[in-house]
């Protein structure tokens, strides 16, 4: 027997169909790629969370000499804001990618490890996080990180 899983993804070719409050967080992600410290990869990655709040807390990549030591924007983004904001959910989170020059034309898709960190804290606020995947071309947004990481590990 094959379990079919299903995820849902919207996908948008027009960033002004998206609200004000989308279009405000993916402009942050996009400014704050430029400033990522990435100069192994030079691939500029920045991420942009709204907390309930109210506030809005950027991030971007940032590497190291010794690769494994670097971190990805999704989770310097997050990671500071649980530092900073411990009591806040996260409503969503925008992330884009600056490289050659250019943003990316395809969504960026975040990286399992990113994914596992998310749930994290859309479980720990039990609040959904809503994901923006920004490309100049198109963006997918995922309602909730579940659809971004099924069959997550959950028991302890
Ligand atoms: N990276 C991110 O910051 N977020 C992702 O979702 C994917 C990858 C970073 C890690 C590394 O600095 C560079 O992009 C290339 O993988």
């Amino acid at each position: 027997m094959i379990k079919k899983i299903e995820i849902a993804i919207e996908e948008f070719d027009n960033i002004n169909d998206l609200s004000e409050d989308d279009k405000e967080l993916i402009i942050k992600a996009k400014e704050i790629a430029k400033s990522a410290y990435a100069p192994f990869s030079k691939f500029f990655v920045g991420a942009a969370i709204r907390l309930k709040n109210g506030k809005i807390i950027t991030g971007n990549n940032q590497e190291n000499v010794a690769y494994p030591s670097g971190i990805c924007a999704e989770r310097t983004a997050l990671f500071y804001a649980g530092a900073q904001y411990p009591q806040e959910a996260v409503l969503s989170m925008a992330v884009a990618v600056f490289k050659n020059e250019e943003y990316a034309k395809q969504p960026v898709t975040p990286c399992g490890s990113c994914r596992q960190v998310m749930l994290e804290t859309e479980n720990r606020f039990q609040h959904p996080m809503r994901v923006i995947m920004v490309g100049e071309e198109k963006i997918y947004v995922a309602n909730s990180v579940k659809d971004l990481l099924p069959l997550s590990f959950d028991s302890l």
